[in-house]
C-alpha cells in the first residue's frame, strides 16, 4: 500500500494524514473483495524495515492501527471477515499484541474473507522463522534433515493454510516487491500502478482483476500444456 506519504506531501499535509487516507482505501479494498467474492486479501501495512522511520511516524501508525482495529473489528466480524496478523509480534507493545489476539479470536470462525494484515513483516523474516522452527525440530530429533523440503518450509510460513496469492498489487509507481511474501509470490501475477494508495478505488481494483483475468498462467509448463495456443512459451 505504497504512496501515503507522497499523497500527503502533494497536499502539503503531514505524512500521517496520508496514512489516515490510506486507512480509508483499506476499507474500500475490503468492501471490493467481499463484493467480488475474493476469498483472501493480504495487506502489507508495516514492514520489518519501517521500524526505522522517524519515531513520530511509527508512533502515529501504531495509533492508527489500534484505532482502526477498535473501530472496525465489529463490522469486519459482522461481515464474515476472518482477521489475522502476520509478522514479528515480539516488537510490538503488549497493548497492541493483546488487541491483535482479541481481533483474531473474535473473528476466527468467519469464512467469507481471510484478511491478513502484515505488520512488522518481511518475507525474509518469514523464511527465517520457518527455517528456525524446522531446525528446532531437527535438533530435538522430531524430524531428520531429509524431511526439510519445499513442502515442509511452506508449511511453516505465515499463511501456510491459504493458497499462494494469485495477484500482487503494488501502488505508488515503484516496480519492486520490497520484501513482501517472497516465497509465496513465486508464481503470483504482478500488477503495478502509479496511483498512490489513498487514491485507489474499486475501479482501480477492477482494472487489476480484469488484467489478471487476461493473463495466461503457466506455472513453468508450456502454453499447449495449460490449454493455450503458444507451444513455445515457457
Ligand atoms: C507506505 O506508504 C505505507 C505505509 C508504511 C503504511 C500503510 C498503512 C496504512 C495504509 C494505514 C492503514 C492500515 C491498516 C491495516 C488499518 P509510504 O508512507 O511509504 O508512502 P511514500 O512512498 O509516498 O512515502
Amino acid at each position: 500500500m505504497d504512496g501515503n506519504g507522497r499523497w500527503a506531501q502533494k497536499r502539503r499535509r503531514p505524512r500521517l494524514i496520508g496514512h489516515r487516507a490510506g486507512a480509508r482505501a483499506v476499507n474500500i479494498c475490503i468492501d471490493f473483495c467481499l463484493d467480488r467474492g475474493v476469498r483472501a486479501l493480504t495487506l502489507f501495512a508495516f514492514s520489518s524495515e519501517n521500524w526505522d522511520r522517524p519515531q513520530d511516524e511509527v508512533g502515529g501508525l501504531m495509533k492508527l492501527f489500534t484505532g482502526a482495529l477498535e473501530r472496525e473489528v465489529d463490522e469486519l466480524d459482522r461481515r464474515g471477515v476472518r482477521v489475522r496478523f502476520i509478522g514479528d509480534r515480539s516488537r510490538f507493545g503488549e497493548g497492541i499484541r493483546d488487541r491483535m489476539a482479541q481481533a483474531e479470536a473474535r473473528t476466527l470462525q468467519n469464512d467469507r474473507l481471510d484478511l491478513a494484515i502484515a505488520v512488522s513483516y518481511g518475507g525474509r523474516w518469514d523464511i527465517a522463522q520457518a527455517a528456525r522452527s524446522l531446525a528446532a525440530d531437527v535438533a530435538a530429533g522430531r524430524i531428520g534433515p531429509d524431511a526439510i523440503d519445499e513442502r515442509a518450509i511452506a508449511a511453516r510460513l505465515a499463511l501456510a493454510d491459504l493458497p499462494e496469492p494469485d495477484l500482487f498489487i503494488r501502488t505508488g509507481g515503484e516496480l519492486r516487491i520490497s520484501n513482501f511474501l517472497l516465497w509465496q509470490l513465486a508464481y503470483t501475477e504482478l500488477w503495478f500502478t502509479d496511483l498512490l494508495w489513498p487514491d485507489v478505488d474499486a475501479a482501480t481494483l477492477q482494472t487489476a482483476l480484469d488484467d489478471f483475468a487476461r493473463r495466461e498462467r503457466r506455472f513453468g509448463l508450456t502454453g499447449a500444456q495449460v490449454g493455450g495456443n503458444d507451444e513455445t512459451a515457457e
